[in-house]
């Protein structure tokens, strides 16, 4: 696997270390973020990306924004600094739920320890928030692996997977949601074909997926975004694993734009059509998936390719980050608890009530 996409480096006076993901895969290189701002930056321009991995990247912004608190500020001060940079790194990107399950964590647990600490030291409360955020970090490995192993059933010997986006290691603190299920598929000498979708108009899938791909020793072949279906017709493909950005109580998935539409394809070809994603990417608080809020992006993105102008100028132009698969077109969600297959409202309050290991 490739060098973590976000780490945290040092103690409480540390700073977060991402991989670069807008220089893939023509550089490898990693950036240093010191404040919130710089962080949000990194969030919206999408340097860190991947559900699980701005989760991540938010819980340890919140150690970079008591950071800067002077050594004499209270624990309230620190509460109110705290408050302020939820809502403001919440505001960078606003469908994958992790970033802001992330926040309310680290938040809620400042907050426990603020009961009655009144004259602690900062450092104290500095050491709950940064020791919160490792412990979302090292969950998400975990989270990670076991949702490999759940999945990797269902890649079967001499099938062609294809994937959407990317939802690797590139997205997330370890080895990736959907390219979990395939590395651990991989790592059992299963052979199979990867088939990688380009993912316009940032092109995620031909240079992320595949460039983690090929360092993995797996390789991917690369297909435009309207070539699915044709596969499909030709059977090429037998299976179809993407990651979330946000699955709601129904078992409906927001995941990056264009999955949707591999899942009609899939249903009209009788292809399995999986979801892989952490338990932190569920929000059952939202009863389907047209309560979800959709990212609304630059027209540039769509209007160039690169710094070259495709598009007329004035010419008008939509571009929704994400859409949403239906539950009834999803054959399984496998996540770290297990696997729910043909996920309905009940299914998925059950799954949950179970502990880990089950
Ligand atoms: O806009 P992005 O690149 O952040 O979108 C990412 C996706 O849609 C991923 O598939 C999703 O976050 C799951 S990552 C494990």
């Amino acid at each position: 696997m490739i060098t973590a996409a976000v780490k945290w480096v040092g103690g409480v006076d540390g700073f977060l270390e991402l991989v670069d993901q807008r220089r893939l895969p023509g550089e490898f290189v990693k950036m240093q973020c010191r404040d919130i701002e710089q962080l949000y930056e990194a969030i919206k321009t999408l340097t860190v990306r991947g559900a699980p991995a701005i989760g991540v990247a938010g819980a340890y912004g919140l150690v970079l924004a008591i950071q800067k608190l002077k050594s004499q500020a209270s624990i309230s001060d620190a509460i109110e600094c705290l408050k302020k940079a939820v809502e403001y790194l919440g505001s960078s990107r606003p469908t994958a739920v992790n970033l802001f399950w992330a926040l309310k964590r680290v938040e809620d647990k400042a907050k426990d320890f603020a009961v009655g600490q009144t004259n602690a030291a900062l450092s104290k409360l500095q050491e709950v928030v940064l020791g919160e955020a490792n412990a979302i970090c090292q969950e998400d490995v975990d989270m990670c692996r076991r949702i490999g192993e759940n999945g990797e059933k269902f890649i079967k010997d001499g099938i062609g997977v294809l994937t959407h986006c990317n939802a690797g290691a590139l997205a997330t603190a370890g080895q990736g949601t959907a390219l979990s299920v395939i590395f651990e598929a991989h790592k059992r000498g299963k052979k199979f074909k990867v088939y990688a979708d380009e993912t316009r108009p940032l092109l995620q899938g031909a240079r992320l997926t595949a460039w983690e791909l090929k360092q993995a020793g797996i390789g991917a072949t690369v297909i435009c975004d309207n070539m699915a279906g044709w596969l499909m017709k030709q059977g090429k493909i037998g299976a179809v694993v993407t990651g979330a950005d946000r699955i709601t109580a129904n078992g409906d998935a927001a995941n990056k734009i264009g999955t949707y539409s591999v899942s009609i394809l899939a249903r009209e070809h009788g292809i399995p059509f999986y979801i892989a994603a952490p338990s932190s990417t569920f929000d059952l608080n939202i009863k389907s998936g047209s309560q979800i809020p959709i990212e609304q992006r630059s027209a540039d993105e769509i209007r160039f390719l690169g710094s070259e102008r495709i598009a007329p100028d004035g010419v008008e132009i939509y571009n929704p980050a994400f859409d949403v698969t239906d539950a009834k077109d999803i054959t399984a969600i496998i996540t770290e608890r297990g696997v729910i297959e043909k996920p309905t409202p009940e299914k998925i309050t059950e799954h949950f009530k179970q502990t880990v290991d089950n």
